[in-house]
């Protein structure tokens, strides 16, 4: 998705535009440009590509000036190309960068040009800079709120004019930013991780609100002009959690990060005494706990694979009915929720388009609603209105991994909290909590072999085609493990469950297509293994996750990799950990761009 960095202030603003629009270079895209206002000229810069082709066409230019926007564009209206790049510039006296999509841009569009307005651009973007310099007459603000009323669609926008040489107008609906709040200067962005080295001050726009930043301050209007008030946060992410931290990759960085951010996930949510969790954002009395008679968990991606999980907890622990469901399926199908049902938002970025529209749907219909996210301040954890952080820390590789096992961690807390109210014991209650809390160690003795991965990772680079098998609570995690290969190595992967391989998969197995199978000590081990046992008698070569000690694995395994013993319910915190790195280790041999593959964003903020 499209990265904004914007500074008014006591400094230069050049540099810091610069370094801000690196730091959001993870989020993907194609175009980058560069827009600084100083004694009533706008100069601007755009390149297509890499942020580094930016700077060395900037080199020997003169950028002067302490007000300025930045932006880091992934093509939506209009091809890759310098002019349809941002900041555009109107006249030569208004700039503006956008996240987001104006949807009825042709319509205005057809409007301005029989007005005669002249476009260099495809895009949506310069429609709207047209129309807020034509409702320009002194207030900049002003100009901002007419246009945006005319406007369907959604955005993140960052607008500056050469009337006001210490000022920023922002703008949110639908795509976020965030305004980071220092000493004689202010910064505007996207996310954080633009300005965390500067401040961790942060004020995070709702949507429908219009923000005038000026060096020494900001204020905040909704689209009536009326006065909203502000809520400023500290944010505990340095640059440094967002940093590489010494490894090649922020992926293989947040694979490490696991053992410490799990603790976080669990840390002041678990009673051991009473056997159960203590969720503050649930927000729920026992009376409401217990007047839920279902749970929906909704989510896209890796977050849903993750909630997959959650029903296999759901149902055991408390046995309630659960249904796991694409965001983008259930908004625009007719699901059945009413205030009895729990629906949980699943999202790591909290700003998945669908996963919010979703939220918005079963608000509507008065389920209760609850948001599991990673980001704070997101837009699905606020419109959420209650709910749980996971706490992973900055994920910032597109292929998530610490985000997925910390909302394991909490759904499983969710889980407990219900079932403690149910037939789940204080015994089960204390023995899972005390399992949770091995879990860090048990991570640390997976991450160990990461060499003896990589070595066994080098010999699947070279198929086309990849299966992922897995039973019960180990089939999202087999869902996983072939998202997280496909989604950064290119090469096709499937998941399945073990039972299904009959029904249709097993046409796929032969000699050219390996199988990894997830292949723990559990109730299901003598299905899994003779699922195995029937790819095997078709010539595949099998990789298999098998729990250390198991003497018996190796008979169907062409490779292993043993995991430590956990209870069933918590094998996915574990057997994922050699998928993430398994992936990660190909997509390396295969020279990918790991932490932003082809085509791949970090956080899908549009439909
Ligand atoms: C996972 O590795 C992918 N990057 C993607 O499937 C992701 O999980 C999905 O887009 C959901 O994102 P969210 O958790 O930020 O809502």
């Amino acid at each position: 998705m499209c990265g904004i960095i914007g500074y008014v202030g006591k400094q230069q603003a050049l540099p810091i535009l610069l370094q801000g629009l690196r730091d959001l270079e993870y989020r993907g895209y194609d175009s980058a440009g560069v827009a600084v206002l100083n004694d009533g000229r706008i100069n601007r810069v755009r390149e297509v590509g890499k942020v580094e082709k930016l700077e060395k066409k900037i080199e020997g230019k003169n950028l002067p000036g302490r007000v300025g926007v930045a932006h880091t564009r992934w093509a939506t209206h209009g091809g890759v190309t310098e002019f349809n790049a941002h900041p555009h510039v109107v006249a030569g006296k208004l700039a503006i960068v956008h996240n987001g999509i104006i949807e009825n841009y042709r319509e205005l569009k057809e409007r301005l040009v029989m007005r005669g307005v002249k476009f260099e651009s495809e895009t949506d973007t310069e429609v709207l800079a047209q129309l807020i310099y034509e409702n320009y007459d002194g207030d900049l603000t002003e100009a901002v709120i007419k246009s945006l009323l005319k406007v369907r669609g959604t955005y993140g926008i960052l607008v500056m004019h050469a009337d006001h040489p210490d000022r920023l107008v922002a703008a949110r609906l639908g795509s976020p930013l965030c305004i980071g709040m220092s000493d004689l200067e202010q910064f505007v962005a996207s996310d954080i991780t633009a300005f965390t080295p500067y401040t961790r001050m942060v004020q995070f726009l709702k949507d429908g609100e219009v923000a005038t930043i000026e060096q020494s301050g900001f204020k905040i209007v909704n689209l009536k002009n009326e006065a909203v008030e502000k809520n400023v946060m500290q944010i505990d992410w340095g640059k440094e959690s967002a940093q590489k931290g010494g490894f090649e990759h922020f992926m293989l960085k947040e694979i490490f990060d696991q053992p410490i951010v799990f603790e976080d996930a669990l840390r002041g949510r678990m009673d051991m005494k009473e056997g159960t969790a203590k969720i503050g954002g649930l927000n729920m009395t026992e009376e409401q706990m217990r007047s839920v008679n279902r749970v929906m968990i909704i989510a896209e991606g890796t977050a849903r694979y993750a909630g997959l999980v959650g029903k296999y907890a759901f149902e055991r622990l408390a046995n309630l009915p659960t249904e796991v469901d694409f965001s983008s399926e259930f908004r625009y199908r007719d699901p059945v929720v009413d205030k009895s049902t729990l629906v949980l938002l699943l999202s790591q970025s909290g700003e998945t388009a669908d996963t919010l529209m979703a939220l918005r749907e079963a608000k509507r219909k008065g389920a209760i609603v609850r948001g599991i996210v990673n980001v704070v301040g997101s837009t699905i954890a606020r419109e959420a209105g209650a709910g749980t952080y996971i706490h992973a820390g900055a994920e910032l590789a597109v292929a998530s991994t610490k985000a997925y096992t910390n909302m394991i961690a909490v759904l499983l807390l969710y889980a407990l909290q219900f079932g403690r109210l149910k037939h789940t014991s204080l015994a089960t209650g204390q023995r899972i909590l005390q399992s949770l809390l091995e879990i860090p160690e048990k991570m640390n003795e997976i991450l160990k072999q990461n060499d003896e991965i990589k070595n066994v990772a080098k010999q699947y680079k070279k198929y086309r085609n990849i299966l992922f098998m897995g039973r019960g609570v180990n089939y999202p995690v087999a869902l996983e493990g072939a998202l997280k290969l496909k989604e950064i190595s290119y090469i096709h992967c499937e998941g399945f469950a073990g039972g299904e391989m009959k029904h249709g998969p097993l046409a796929l197995v032969s000699k050219d297509v390996p199988v990894v199978a997830i292949l723990t000590k559990n109730q299901l081990y003598e299905k899994m293994k003779n699922s195995i046992a029937e790819v095997r008698a078709r010539g595949a070569r099998t990789l298999i996750i098998a729990t250390e000690q198991d003497t018996e694995a190796s008979e169907v395994a062409d490779d292993i990799i043993y995991v430590p013993k956990t209870m069933e319910l918590l094998e996915p915190l574990l057997n994922t950990i050699p998928l993430q790195l398994f992936a990660y280790h190909i997509a390396v041999a295969l020279e990918r761009d790991v932490d932003r593959p082809r085509n791949l964003a970090k956080s899908v903020t549009v439909e």
